[in-house]
C-alpha cells in the first residue's frame, strides 16, 4: 500500500514538474538584467487620460474614452528609434502593453475587432515592427497583457460600481471569455515567442477562474523558459512591487519594481512631475542593492514620439550604466544597512563589495564591520586606485577596525559614484554589539 502511494506521489510529482519546470537557470538573464523599460502606449495617450482606469472610475464616460480610437494616428511612430533609445539606456529587456484593461490590442488580433489596426486611423499593427526591432537589438522581449478586459461583452466586471453578470450564474458566458483570453495569448505566443509575459488585472478573479495553470502551460508550449510575473494569482516567477520603492529586501527571490518617471504610466500632457535623471539612477541602484530589477516606464505620445524628459532620463541611465556596467549587471544584493552610508552590492563570489554614493563625502568614506583584509580599492569606470587606512584594529579583538577611504573630488560621478573594495575572499561581516575592554 505504502509503495503504491509513493509511486502515485512520484508520478504526480513528475507530471507536475514536466508542466512546471523548476525555476533557476532560465531566471538568470532576468536577475542579471537589472533594468527593463516598460512601455504604456495606447489610445489613452490621445487625450492624455489615465489608461483604462479613467472610464472604469467614471472620470470620463466609456464612449468618450473609446472615441480616442478615432484620433490615434501613430504618424511619427519609429520603433527603430524607440528600441535604440531603450538599448542605449542599458536596459536588457523591455515590456510593452500589448493590451491594457481597455481591451484595445496593439496587434492585429483575430479574436476581437478591438485593435489599433482595425479601429484607429493608424490602421496598422504597431506591435510586430516593435518586436522585430527588439529582436534585432538583442533585447529580451516582454509582453504586458491584461487578463481582465473591461470592454469585452463577456467579461463580468464593467465599472467600479456595476457588473454585467456573475460567473457562477453563467459559467458558459465566462467560458467564452476564458476562450478569448486563451486565443489572444496563443496568438501572442505564436507570433512573438516572448521571453517574458507581464500579466496584469488578475485581482478581479481567482486562479481557478482564470485557469492560471493552463495559461502557464500554454505559454511554456511556445517557450519553455518563459519568465512570468506574479500577477496571475500566485502562478508567476517573480514579485512586482509597484511605484513604492521597498525599504527592506522583498521576500520574493526574484522581483522587479515597476516605476513611473512622472506620476503616470501612459502619456499625460498635464503631468510634468518628472523625477530627475539622478533620482532615477538612485532608484535603479536602490533596487540593485536590494537584489531586484527596475522596470522603468515610458509613455509615448499618440503620434509615437517619446517626451523629451523621458529621453533625457534614458540617456543619463545609458551614460551611467555603461560606465558602471561591472557594478550593474553581474552583481547581487549588498550587505545590510548600517555598515556604510552608501548603497551596496556584491559580485558573484562576494569578494568585491561595491559602494554607490550620490554625494561628495566630507573627509573620508567610512565602512565598518568588514572582517576581511582589503586587497585594493578602485573607482569603477576609471579604475583609479584609491588609498585607505584602517583605524583601531586591535590584535586581540574580533571587532574589525574602521575602513576609511579617501575619495578625491575629481573621481566623483555627476549622478552616482561607484567604488569597488576588493577583499581577500567572500565578505565576512562583524555583526555583534562590540565588547567591553577587560585588559589593555
Ligand atoms: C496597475 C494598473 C495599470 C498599470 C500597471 C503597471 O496594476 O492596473 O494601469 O498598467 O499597474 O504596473
Amino acid at each position: 500500500m505504502k509503495k503504491i502511494l509513493i509511486s502515485i506521489i512520484a508520478s504526480v510529482a513528475a507530471a507536475f514538474s514536466a508542466s512546471f519546470p523548476v525555476r533557476g537557470q532560465d531566471m538568470e538573464w532576468f536577475s542579471e538584467a537589472k533594468l527593463g523599460i516598460f512601455i504604456h502606449w495606447g489610445i489613452y495617450a490621445v487625450d492624455g487620460i489615465s489608461e483604462s482606469w479613467s472610464f472604469y472610475n467614471g472620470y470620463v464616460p466609456y464612449d468618450t474614452y473609446m472615441a480616442q480610437t478615432k484620433r490615434f494616428l501613430a504618424e511619427n511612430y519609429d520603433p527603430h528609434q524607440w528600441v535604440s533609445l531603450i538599448k542605449e539606456s542599458g536596459a536588457r529587456y523591455t515590456v510593452i502593453t500589448s493590451k491594457h484593461h481597455d481591451g484595445v490590442a496593439l496587434w492585429n488580433t483575430a479574436a476581437s475587432k478591438l485593435s489599433v489596426p482595425r479601429q484607429t486611423p493608424a490602421g496598422r499593427d504597431v506591435l510586430t515592427p516593435f518586436v522585430h526591432e527588439v529582436r534585432m537589438a538583442g533585447l529580451k522581449l516582454g509582453l504586458y497583457y491584461s487578463l481582465l478586459d473591461w470592454s469585452h461583452p463577456d467579461y463580468p466586471n464593467w465599472t467600479r460600481t456595476t457588473t454585467r453578470y456573475s460567473i457562477k450564474d453563467d459559467p458558459a458566458r465566462w467560458q467564452r471569455f476564458v476562450d478569448f483570453d486563451f486565443a489572444q495569448l496563443r496568438e501572442l505566443s505564436e507570433a512573438y515567442r516572448p521571453d517574458l509575459l507581464w500579466f496584469d488585472g488578475d485581482w478581479e478573479q481567482t486562479a481557478e477562474d482564470w485557469h492560471a495553470p493552463e495559461i502557464i502551460k500554454l505559454l511554456r508550449e511556445y517557450n519553455p523558459d518563459i519568465v512570468v510575473n506574479s500577477r496571475i494569482q500566485g502562478y508567476g516567477d517573480y514579485g512586482t512591487p509597484e511605484i513604492g520603492v521597498p525599504t527592506t529586501r522583498p521576500a520574493d527571490r526574484y522581483w522587479e519594481l515597476c516605476y513611473t518617471m512622472n506620476d503616470s504610466w501612459g502619456f499625460q500632457h498635464k503631468d510634468t512631475n518628472f523625477k530627475t535623471p539622478e533620482m532615477i539612477v538612485r532608484t535603479l541602484v536602490d533596487c540593485i542593492s536590494l537584489g531586484g530589477n527596475l522596470l522603468l516606464d515610458i509613455g509615448p505620445r499618440a503620434d509615437g514620439t517619446i517626451p523629451e524628459e523621458e529621453v533625457s532620463i534614458l540617456k543619463e541611465l545609458g551614460r551611467w550604466t555603461s560606465k558602471h556596467a561591472e557594478a550593474v549587471y553581474p552583481v547581487r544584493a549588498g550587505i545590510p544597512g548600517g555598515f556604510v552610508n552608501a548603497y551596496t552590492a556584491l559580485n558573484k563570489d562576494g569578494s568585491v563589495l561595491y559602494l554607490y554614493f550620490p554625494y561628495k563625502p566630507i573627509g573620508t568614506l567610512e565602512v565598518k564591520g568588514i572582517t576581511n583584509a582589503v586587497k585594493s580599492i578602485r573607482v569603477v569606470g576609471s579604475d583609479t586606485p584609491l588609498t585607505w587606512k584602517i583605524y583601531n584594529k586591535l590584535s586581540w579583538s574580533e571587532v574589525p577596525g574602521l575602513l576609511d577611504i579617501e575619495v578625491p573630488e575629481e573621481v566623483l560621478d555627476p549622478s552616482m559614484t561607484v567604488i569597488a573594495v576588493e577583499l581577500d575572499g567572500p565578505i565576512r561581516l562583524y555583526q555583534g554589539a562590540g565588547k567591553v575592554i577587560t585588559s589593555n
